[in-house]
């Protein structure tokens, strides 16, 4: 083979061939890899998984769902919003509008703005039936409640209904929670709708 300075032998023009030996980790390595677990566990220990995390705005999400702070929250009285949030805003809505047809309205209804011991009977032994509610037939049916909220719960609600939404009726006391819940103590069963609690109003009407 005759040596040419355009044609050199292939030995010269390719890499040598890879081999097999213990290269070492270079320590700059090594030092990023400590540098970076340092960093994740002093980020783990700061970290308070528990704790209210605080939202881009800085609101925090107890500020957001108004739910009290365990240390205010003891010995309080019940607060009527959150009440209704967790047992009547499903159907009825926040707007207290309800949903067309299916939830009636508490915003403008003669029943919450009406005789207190009339409309206490309702979350106490629930109602299915026929119902008329600020003009709107409705025939559903609403569970009793009257096992799961104790006089003070119940009161905090029926005043928040009755004066939210444009609502403005007279609140009510612990005491006449108690009253309205003594008057059906022996009913077991939903009202039949606005019939029997028609007949009910009137059988208070002759107290
Ligand atoms: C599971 C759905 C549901 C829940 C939860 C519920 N309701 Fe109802 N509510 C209804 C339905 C349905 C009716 C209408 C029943 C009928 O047509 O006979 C109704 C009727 C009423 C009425 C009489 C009609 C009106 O709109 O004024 C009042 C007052 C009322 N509910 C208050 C409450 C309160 C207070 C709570 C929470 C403690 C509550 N409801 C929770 C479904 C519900």
């Amino acid at each position: 083979m005759s040596e040419h300075p355009n044609n050199p032998q292939p030995q010269h023009r390719e890499n040598p061939e890879p081999q097999e030996a213990r290269h070492p980790i270079p320590y700059l390595l090594l030092a990023m890899i400590a540098m970076l677990l340092s960093w994740a566990l002093g980020y783990l220990m700061a970290a308070r998984p528990d704790a209210d995390p605080a939202l881009g705005d800085q609101r925090t999400l107890t500020k957001l769902t108004g739910e009290p702070s365990l240390a205010s929250s003891s010995n309080s009285t019940p607060d009527g919003a959150q009440l209704y949030a967790s047992h009547c805003l499903a159907c009825h809505q926040s707007t207290g509008m309800g949903i067309p047809h299916v939830f009636p309205p508490l915003a403008g209804s003669q029943w919450v703005q009406g005789d207190a011991r009339v409309l206490l009977q309702i979350p106490l032994h629930g109602i299915a039936g026929a119902l008329d509610v600020a003009g709107q037939q409705y025939s559903g049916s609403m569970p009793a409640m009257g096992g799961q909220l104790d006089d003070g719960e119940l009161a905090a609600i029926t005043n928040y209904i009755r004066s939210h939404w444009g609502n403005t009726a007279e609140p009510v006391d612990v005491e006449s929670v108690a009253a309205a819940r003594a008057l059906t103590k022996n009913r077991s069963t939903p009202w039949n709708g606005g019939a029997e609690l028609q007949q009910f109003t009137q059988s208070l009407a002759g107290n």
